[in-house]
């Protein structure tokens, strides 16, 4: 099996057309994500992604912090230049490695940010990078002029936005050129689409990156109740997990597992094959092979159109399932 490649906007960036997420892969202070990682396995299934064609990695500075660009780097010695390694840099982390919960999008932050990243992933240069979220008390124009001295300077290659919205996208895109924006975008949640952010980025050429593709793993099926999630998951402080939402999600996940199971296929993979059918990317997050296994299979469904409208008919646009993030999550999106 071969994944396609696709271009990431307009300044030359190719990659496969689903990624591989690796947030869940270490936790959050004492705290996990989506359940106890294990390192062995999770160094595993990013070989693994590697050999199915699978090199696009997406991370974070504030991921542990710095833990999961920590990891990566010990999963990719030896074969840096066999990846393409896309990470995110804007919530503040102070010099104890500390989160101060606040964003910086100042210049200095900018250049001390990616000082780290590269040391903590052990390289000289990153592919992508992302400012996770707009700083609302600095102009993006700051922000993207300096990370545009970043490309000049060769310790980055291409530029990504998170969160923004299309107001941003054009601001940033004037100073230099984006290569992609990265937000949440699956059945469950089509926000950019909405807005208007979609459209945005086809008219100026830039790539559009989905994360949280599978609802945060509520798409997969595997979760039926609340109790499911361990007790420090992240997930519990999320409306879409909470009760006046859960309980009508589930009942669109047995619809769309009930389409999936018909079509011979999980719903993990309808789900995935629905983004990449919009020529979006996907970058589902696993820290298992068996679960990469699948979603890279994904990438070679093909969805037709009436499939599509029958997908869409379950989940239309619009359907309310519940607030991404608690409050303060919320107030840091910029739409
Ligand atoms: N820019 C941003 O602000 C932002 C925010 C959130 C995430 N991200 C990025 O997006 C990536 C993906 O998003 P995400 O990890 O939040 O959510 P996701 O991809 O929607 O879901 C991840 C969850 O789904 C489970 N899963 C994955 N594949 C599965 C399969 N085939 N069958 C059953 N379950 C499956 C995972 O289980 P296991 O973990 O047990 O393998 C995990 O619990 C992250 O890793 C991160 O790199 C970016």
């Amino acid at each position: 099996m071969k994944l396609k490649q696709v271009q990431l906007g307009n300044q030359g960036l190719i990659i496969p057309n689903i990624g591989l997420g690796c947030m869940g892969m270490t936790g959050f202070g004492d705290a996990h994500m989506y359940g106890p990682a294990d390192e062995q396995e999770a160094i595993a299934t990013i070989h693994r992604s590697l050999e199915l064609g699978g090199n696009f990695l997406d991370t974070a500075d504030l991921y542990g912090p710095f833990k999961n660009e920590q990891l990566i780097a010990k999963a990719i010695e030896g074969n840096r230049d066999q990846f393409i390694i896309a990470t995110k840099f804007g919530w503040e982390i102070n010099d104890n490695n500390e989160l101060t919960w606040k964003i910086n999008g100042s210049k200095n932050y900018v250049k001390k940010s990616i000082e780290r990243s590269l040391k903590n992933l052990k390289t000289d240069y990153i592919d992508l990078y992302y400012m996770h979220r707009l700083d609302k008390n600095v102009p993006v124009e700051e922000t993207v002029g300096a990370m545009s001295d970043l490309v000049k300077e060769g310790k980055i290659g291409y530029i990504g936005l998170s969160e923004v919205s299309s107001e941003t996208v054009r601001k940033a895109h004037a100073v230099h050129s984006i290569s992609a924006v990265q937000s949440e975008y699956s059945l469950f949640e089509r926000t950019v689409e909405e807005k208007g952010v979609i459209k945005t980025l086809n008219e100026l050429g830039i790539g559009f990156v989905a994360y949280s593709p599978l609802g945060r793993g509520f798409l997969s099926g595997n979760i039926k109740t609340i109790d499911d999630l361990p007790e420090n998951d992240f997930r519990r402080g999320i409306p879409r997990f909470q009760e006046q939402h859960f309980h009508k999600n589930i009942e669109l996940v047995e619809a769309i597992e009930k389409m999936a199971k018909e079509k011979g296929i999980t719903s993990s993979q309808l789900a995935l094959a629905w983004i990449i059918s919009k020529g979006i990317i996907p970058i589902p997050g696993t820290k298992r092979r068996k679960y990469l296994e699948q979603n890279i299979e994904a990438a070679n469904i093909e969805l037709s159109d009436s499939e599509i409208q029958q997908l869409e008919s379950i989940v239309p646009l619009g359907t309310d399932t519940g607030a991404t993030y608690d409050e303060f999550g919320m107030g840091l999106l910029d739409y």
